[in-house]
C-alpha cells in the first residue's frame, strides 16, 4: 500500500508518517507539491502511483482568510479538486482531512456526519467546498473532520499558551467555545488503523469524525495544560465578542464520532488523558 501524505510536514501530516512505519508512505512538503499550483497535481501525483492518498495539508490561516478568502479558497478548494481528480485518474483512494468549523455551532448536542454544515467564516467556508469538490470529483474518499488539532512542534495551541505562560505569567482564553481538543497523534494511529480498511472496502467511504473523547472551552483546556505541565500563570476567561477576532468561530463544535463506531473502530481517549499523554511525551 502506498500512501501518499499530501502537506507531510504540518502537525498531523508528521504524526502519520510516524503512525505508518511499515507502509510505502511518501511525505510531500508544501515545496514538493505545492496545492495552489492546480495543474502541477495530477503530473505529481501519477508519477508516485500511490493506492492511497492522505491530504492533510491546508490554508489554515482562518482570521487571514476573512481579509482575503482567496489563498484559503485555492489551496481548500480548488487544489483539493485537483487532487480529487488525480486520485479519480489514477483510482488511488482519497482520505480528505476537514474541520468541525464547518458547523455553525448552533447546536445543543454533538454534530453526527449527518448533520448539515453551515459553516461561519471564509476559511470554514472553503474548507467546506473542500469537502463538496472531493464528493464530486473522487469516486472513492473519505472526508476525515478533526477539530482543535495540536502536536509538539511549537505551532499548536498547547504549545503556544505553554510559552505565553512562561513569558508573560498572565494569558486571555476564550470560555464560549467548546470543542474536542485532539492530539494529532491520536488521530494518526485512528488513521492507521482505518485505512487499510477503507482500501479494502471493508470500511465505508464517505464522512468520518475522529476526535478525542469530551468536551471542553479553550479556557478550561488552557487551564488544564498549564496544571498539568506545572506551570503557573494567572489566566481570564474571556467571551469571544471581548477577543474579537476577525473569523467567527462556533460557540460549540463537539463532533459525535459516530461512524467510526458504526465501523467497530475503538474511540479515541479522552482529551484529558490525550494531554496528559502529550505533555509526558
Ligand atoms: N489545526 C487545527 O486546529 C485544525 C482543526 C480542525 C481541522 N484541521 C484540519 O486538519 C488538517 C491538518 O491540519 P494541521 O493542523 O496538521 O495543519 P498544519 O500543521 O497547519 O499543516 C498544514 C500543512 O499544509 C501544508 N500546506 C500549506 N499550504 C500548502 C499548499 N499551498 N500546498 C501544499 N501544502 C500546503 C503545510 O506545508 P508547509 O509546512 O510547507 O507550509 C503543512 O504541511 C487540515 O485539513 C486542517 O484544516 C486542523
Amino acid at each position: 500500500m502506498r500512501v501518499v501524505v499530501v502537506g507531510g510536514t504540518g502537525q498531523l501530516g508528521r504524526e502519520l508518517v510516524r503512525a505508518l512505519p511499515g507502509a510505502d508512505t511518501v511525505a510531500l512538503s508544501r515545496a514538493q507539491l505545492d496545492l495552489s499550483n492546480a495543474p502541477a497535481v495530477a503530473p505529481r501525483l501519477a508519477a508516485l502511483a500511490p493506492s492511497v492518498v492522505v491530504n492533510a495539508a491546508a490554508d489554515n490561516r482562518v482570521d487571514a482568510a476573512e481579509h482575503d478568502p482567496a489563498p484559503a479558497l485555492a489551496v481548500n478548494a480548488l487544489g483539493v479538486a485537483a487532487l480529487a481528480e488525480a486520485c479519480r485518474a489514477t483510482d488511488a483512494l482519497l482520505v480528505h482531512m476537514s474541520t468541525d468549523y464547518v458547523f455553525d455551532g448552533r447546536a445543543a448536542r454533538s454534530y453526527t456526519e449527518d448533520d448539515p454544515p453551515n459553516p461561519l467564516g471564509a476559511y470554514a467556508r472553503s474548507k467546506l467546498e473542500g469537502e463538496r469538490l472531493v464528493q464530486a470529483l473522487a469516486p472513492r474518499h473519505a472526508v476525515v473532520r478533526v477539530a482543535g488539532l495540536y502536536a509538539a512542534g511549537g505551532s499548536g495551541f498547547v504549545d503556544r499558551v505553554l510559552a505565553r505562560a512562561r513569558a508573560s505569567r498572565r494569558l486571555r482564553v476564550v470560555h464560549d467555545q467548546v470543542t474536542a481538543p485532539t492530539w494529532a497523534r491520536d488521530v494518526a494511529t485512528a488513521l492507521a488503523r482505518l485505512l487499510p480498511r477503507l482500501v479494502a472496502g471493508d470500511a465505508p467511504g464517505g464522512i468520518y469524525h475522529m476526535t478525542n473523547a469530551g468536551a471542553c472551552s479553550w479556557y478550561e483546556f488552557a487551564c488544564t495544560a498549564l496544571a498539568l505541565a506545572g506551570v503557573d500563570a494567572e489566566i481570564e476567561p474571556i467571551t469571544s465578542a471581548e477577543l474579537a477576532a476577525p473569523a467567527p468561530r462556533p460557540a460549540y463544535s463537539v463532533l459525535a464520532n459516530t461512524r467510526l463506531a458504526a465501523s467497530g473502530e475503538p474511540p479515541l481517549r479522552s482529551w484529558r488523558d490525550a494531554l496528559a499523554a502529550y505533555l509526558a511525551d
